[in-house]
């Protein structure tokens, strides 16, 4: 329905104040969504907006703020990894809000929550490989090493075997079937996080290749940013902040020290971001407001104001 609060954005006044939209600029909103960061934006500035989402669901809002806007905004299907391919034109800004929406989540027959009996899919894009596929074909160890990596899943290879045994009399058909196969090896105990939200989110991961989205998204962002340019990440896990944090602080010209004890050490070439933020949470207020808040970490990066910068990965070998 028009105008239901379908989506809260997460860290909106911060992804405003660290993007800083300017009349006359062009931001690119990697996640549109439902469209909160988008709308923001453009009522702040008298600027464009390119939004980008792999969701097909979402287009009903897009053609509403096209509506709004006009030919400040415009909406691109696809995934952000390809951003290379999708953006031609120089940005100033860029946001990611990385991870799903509430729609996604709320909505049962997409297959993301366990809380509702529904389909084991998990795609956002609405096409490709399911999460039902993965559990009911990869073998075994895979699918321990998946649910461990993605998941952080200590107990990864029990549920592995569990998941295998199961498949053995019947496919594993949906959401509440997976988590009562992890149930059996994790107790559920209601002061803390349901134990098959992490086998969840590893699927969801793997569905969503969303490690190598991210990596190639950011990358590319990097790129066609102008120089001066920003780029805004709001995260929601450890291995996706590692992945931002990583990225960030490589092209800030910063490579990690190698013990937490010594500072870090700087890399003497003009890096491409001439300024990167440390992780920013929300504030107490939204987290009460909005739970989904809680686990969020924005990042920002400046992009130096000289076109010469040097691009560390790309000309690296050039210099030395
Ligand atoms: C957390 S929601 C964004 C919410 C949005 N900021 C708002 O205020 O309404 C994330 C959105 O990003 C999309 N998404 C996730 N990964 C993507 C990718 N690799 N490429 C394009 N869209 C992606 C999802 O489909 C989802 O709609």
């Amino acid at each position: 329905m028009a105008g239901m609060i379908k989506h809260i954005p997460v860290m909106l006044k911060e992804v405003l104040k660290y993007l800083s939209p300017k009349d006359g600029e062009t931001y690119v909103d990697a996640t549109f969504g439902n469209g909160g960061y988008s709308k923001a934006i453009l009522d702040a500035a008298n600027c464009k907006v390119i939004a980008i989402d792999r969701d097909p669901t979402v287009e009903n809002r897009a053609t509403e703020l096209k509506k709004l806007y006009g030919n400040r905004f415009e909406f691109r299907s696809g995934c952000f990894g390809n951003i290379d391919r999708l953006i031609e034109e120089s940005v100033n800004g860029f946001v990611f809000d990385i991870g799903v929406s509430s729609m996604q989540l709320d909505e049962a027959e997409r297959g993301f929550s366990f809380a509702k009996e529904a389909p084991l899919d998990m795609r956002m894009s609405c096409c490709g490989i399911t999460a039902a596929d993965i559990v009911n074909t990869m073998a075994e160890n895979d699918l321990a090493d998946l649910i461990y990596r993605y998941g952080e899943e200590r107990k990864s290879r029990q549920i592995a075997r569990k998941i295998v045994e199961h498949r053995h009399n019947k496919p594993i058909e949906t959401t509440t079937e997976l988590a009562a196969i992890v149930y059996t090896v994790l107790h559920r105990n209601k002061n803390t996080i349901d134990p098959a939200t992490r086998t969840f989110q590893a699927l969801r991961i793997a569905v969503n290749d969303e490690l190598t989205e991210l990596q190639n998204g950011l990358r590319a962002a990097a790129d066609k940013l102008a120089p001066g340019g920003r780029l805004v990440v709001v995260d929601f896990h450890s291995l996706e902040d590692r992945i931002v944090k990583t990225l960030f602080n490589t092209l800030g010209g910063k490579t990690a020290g190698v013990s937490r004890y010594l500072p870090e050490t700087p890399v003497t070439k003009t890096p491409l971001f001439a300024n990167v933020s440390k992780a920013i949470a929300p504030t107490a207020e939204e987290c009460a407001f909005n739970p989904r808040a809680r686990s969020a970490k924005l990042r920002f990066a400046v992009k130096s104001a000289t076109d010469e910068t040097n691009n560390l990965e790309n000309k690296g070998d050039e210099h030395d």
